[in-house]
This record gives structure tokens, sequence and C-alpha cells, in this order.
């Protein structure tokens, strides 16, 4: 049997305490906040949810959030704080890259997760398919950068990426409207990368 690797079990602990990361996650928050409409009803994945940075600031305006993910280093520090957050709470620990989930959601959220997965189409299709009529995908991610914004590739399966290329898969899923937003610029001290927020509607 193949045994799986929890890439961020060194990270979890400390994954909250870099500020540049919160900030990150809660714009891409208020960017989604402004730009889909969310009501008190809804029940919304967050893909890679991690350890719920974009959860917490989502989770005021809807109803429920359902963590997925597949780290329990990443999945357990969010369920030590999820009471804090102010919306129900579930947290599936999962693959999707090898698994699918047999659930319907009124959108699905996500931040600096999908340059994970190497099966981008094969995602869309799925997320096509764990969405309401009219429900929403909102997922944010690196423009496409040179290698090295991570110190470490291991996991990665992206260097960022191209919008067209991605609208393009999007649209080949199945969804309409998509479009592009920028959501913030992250300075390191060799070079700047800048994360988009794409939205779309199924
Ligand atoms: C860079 S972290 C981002 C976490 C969080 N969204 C944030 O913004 O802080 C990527 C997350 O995606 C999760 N992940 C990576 N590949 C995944 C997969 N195939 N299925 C589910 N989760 C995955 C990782 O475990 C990790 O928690």
């Amino acid at each position: 049997m193949e045994t799986k690797v929890d890439h961020f079990a060194d990270r979890s602990k400390s994954w909250d305490m870099n500020s540049k990361r919160v900030q990150n996650a809660k714009g891409i928050a208020e960017l989604i906040v402004n730009n889909i409409k969310l009501n008190k009803s809804m029940e919304i994945m967050d893909f890679g949810a991690g350890t719920g940075l974009l959860s917490y600031f989502v989770a005021p305006y809807v109803e429920k959030i359902v963590a997925v993910d597949n780290s329990p280093s990443m999945l357990l520090e969010f369920q030590n704080k999820c009471g804090q957050f102010s919306c129900n709470t579930e947290v599936i620990e999962k693959d999707l890259s090898t698994d699918t989930l047999d659930r319907k959601f009124d959108g699905i959220i996500s931040s600096m997760t999908i340059h994970h997965l190497e099966d981008i189409p094969a995602l869309f299709s799925k997320f096509y398919h764990m969405l309401d009529d009219h429900g929403f995908i909102a997922i944010a991610d690196l423009d496409s950068e040179d290698g090295t914004f991570h110190s470490d590739n291991t996991g990665v399966f992206h260097y960022g990426f191209d919008r067209e290329m991605l609208a393009r898969h999007a649209m080949e899923a199945g969804f309409r409207d998509v479009n592009f937003i920028f959501a913030n610029k992250i300075s390191k001290p060799h070079a700047e990368f800048t994360v988009f927020l794409m939205t779309a509607i199924k």
C-alpha cells in the first residue's frame, strides 16, 4: 500500500505565524466577499483549507464551511481554532487529486492550493460536479512565476498559472463568466509575486 506523505507536517504549527500569509488570506477573503453574493444560508467548501486562514475571514458571511484538505496536520490546526469561526464548520480529510467527494456546495473557495495539484482540468471537473446549479468557484493562486516562490518545490506541480490557460480549463469543465482580479503582491527579498482571484459560475 502506498504511504501518504503529509507535505505540511513540519509547517502546520507555525503556519499562522507568518503575517504576510495571514494578510494574503484576509485580502483574498475581502475580494471574495466583495465580488460574490454570499449569504447566511450557504454551505461552501474551502479546498486546501489548511489551518483555516481563508475560512476564518469568510466565515461571517456564510452558514457553513467544509474544510477539505489532505494534510492531517493542517486540519488539526483548523480544528483547534474553528470554535472561533463565525459559522458552522466541518473537516474532511481528502485528497482531491485521487478522490472525489459526493457532496454539493453553493460555492467553492480556495487559496494558494491548486498549484499543488497536477491535473487542473480534472480538478475543475470535480469542482463543477460538486456545485449546485449556479454555484460559484473563487480560487486564488499565483500568477506564472519562475519557480522561486517556494524555497522547496516538493509537492508543487505548477509554478503559478497562466490566466488564459486557467480560464480555458474552467470553461472546458463547464464554467461560465470566468473572471480574474488582482488580489495581492507578495514581496520576497529576491522577487515579487502576484496573486489572482479567479471567479466563475456553474
Ligand atoms: C499552501 S497551503 C494553503 C492553505 C490555506 N488555504 C492558506 O491559504 O493558508 C496548501 C494546502 O493545500 C492542501 N493540499 C495540497 N494538495 C492537496 C490535495 N491534493 N487535496 C487536498 N488538499 C491539498 C495542503 O495540505 C495545504 O493545506
